[in-house]
């Protein structure tokens, strides 16, 4: 059996005990409660928690579907933005081959479309689809979000240009609401296959709905592991009243009180770009969750080393208003070591012989070290590998935590409320009709 993620707090404790995050986390077991009896703020939004469960019957279909896109295209472009695009984004870029795109061997490459409104982007996409033979997965749960229905109607019209209507209405897949939202009618109308993203679930807590499981399976990846990694990481947290052996509450229960002592901001730390698509998912997770009635942590990320070279400097000696996470992965996919030379002439012949691994991991430990001598508390999160199992156990744990942590912040950790204000001006500014009047106003502003 393989092990679980945990939770290394040794470098917060210079700044919160331990004492006092066990006290917390161990208060906390009442915001479990109350999210597994369905009591709390938002708990019509908690289909996620037992999710890993009920999406098992679900998986034949998504992986049949998956086998024909790949079948039928070489590329499937998947369309939504938020919680309809960052977790995919985020597990199928922690698993792919780095230079993917550039492999010579045959792969079914993923494109991602509709998360900006950037005419560029759009542009560039279509030129390279010229050449490709492409799918469509179309990913909306309320099927009326602005950015994914442009881009959609744009790369649908290229599509049926391409490849003849019938020919496209086969190879695109809508995932939207059960009966609800323009994508929804559009994909009846076209005889799209649709998958349902249940009403229960938020956007960015869908990630193990088709939402996520879709274009991972899509990529090529073993969704099954993924799912039974978020099951293991739920059997010792959803329902343990023992704080000190339940992950998700301790580093809930950590960031609270880091926050409580003037740090209201929280930086995800990798240590490898494979995770910088988890940091942004991670972002919007407890950014949207969170930050609401003038209350939260902001969420901000770093990818290191390379950021040492650059928001480091602001770490180790800026304003102590922050604190660090750290994903701290324990061994990587591939073994690479350092050569020795004869003449040194490079001054690195001490690290000959040794793994690239070990010189990241001395990094890792020597930035934690500083860090911590500049007043920057360090939590760790630790994984053995970054493998679906583990991508599963840290979506899962980092959406209980954030529950968690919501309502110890007494926030509902399942709306977004003030995404709609750029929505409504954007809406104005282009007359939408509706949006007349409000429109002339803003324009009077600017
Ligand atoms: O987490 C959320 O609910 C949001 O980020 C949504 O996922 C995002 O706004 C996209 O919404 P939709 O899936 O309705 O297009």
């Amino acid at each position: 059996m393989k092990e679980n993620i945990s939770i290394n707090l040794r470098n917060a404790g210079a700044f919160v005990s331990q004492e006092e995050i066990l006290a917390l986390a161990q208060q906390s077991v009442r915001h479990l409660d109350s999210l597994n009896a369905g009591t709390g703020a938002g708990n019509d939004f908690t289909g996620w928690l037992t999710l890993h469960e009920d999406v098992v019957i679900q998986l034949d279909r998504i992986e049949k579907t998956a086998r024909h896109l790949r079948s039928v295209s070489d590329t499937t472009v998947v369309i939504g933005i938020g919680g309809s695009y960052l977790g995919a984004k985020a597990v199928i870029e922690a698993l792919s081959h780095t230079f993917s795109g550039l492999q010579k061997t045959k792969h079914h490459d993923i494109l991602f479309a509709g998360q900006n409104i950037c005419e560029d982007y759009l542009s560039e996409l279509l030129d390279i689809l010229e050449g490709r033979n492409y799918s469509i997965i179309v990913i909306s749960k309320s099927g009326t979000t602005t950015e994914p229905a442009i881009a959609f109607r744009i790369l649908r019209d290229h599509l049926e240009k391409k490849v003849g209507k019938a020919q496209a209405a086969d190879r695109i897949i809508a995932i939207t609401d059960a009966s609800k939202g323009a994508l929804k009618s559009l994909a009846e109308l076209s005889g799209y296959d649709t998958f349902v993203i249940p009403d229960n679930i938020g956007g960015r807590y869908s990630v193990l709905t088709p939402v996520g499981l879709l274009p991972i399976a899509v990529a090529g990846f073993d969704i099954r592991n993924l799912v039974k990694g978020a099951q293991a990481i739920c059997e010792v947290t959803r329902k343990n009243h023992n704080a000190s052996s339940n992950p998700a509450l301790l580093y809930a229960a950590a960031r609270n009180l880091l926050l409580q002592t003037g740090r209201p901001v929280e930086i995800l730390v990798g240590f490898t770009p494979k995770l910088h698509y988890f940091s942004e998912w991670w972002k919007q997770l407890y950014g949207e969750s969170e930050g609401k009635d003038g209350r939260g942590i902001l969420p901000a990320s770093v990818d290191f080393t390379t950021d040492l070279h650059s928001l480091g400097q602001y770490i180790q000696e800026g304003q102590r208003i922050l604190f660090e996470t750290m994903i701290s992965v324990g061994s990587p996919r591939h073994k690479l070591t350092i050569p020795k030379e004869t003449d040194d002439s490079d001054q690195l012949n001490y690290l000959a012989g040794r793994r690239l691994s070990e010189v990241n991991r001395s990094a890792e430990a020597g930035t934690i070290l500083a860090h911590n001598d500049g007043n920057i508390p360090v939590i760790r999160i630790m994984v053995p590998e970054l493998d679906e199992f583990y991508c599963g156990q840290l979506i899962y744990f980092f959406e209980l935590a954030c529950a968690v942590s919501g309502y110890i912040l007494d926030v509902n950790p399942f709306d977004q409320p003030g995404v709609e204000a750029y929505k409504k001006n954007m809406f104005a500014l282009l007359n939408k009709p509706g949006f007349e009047e409000e429109g002339k106003k803003l324009r009077e502003k600017i």
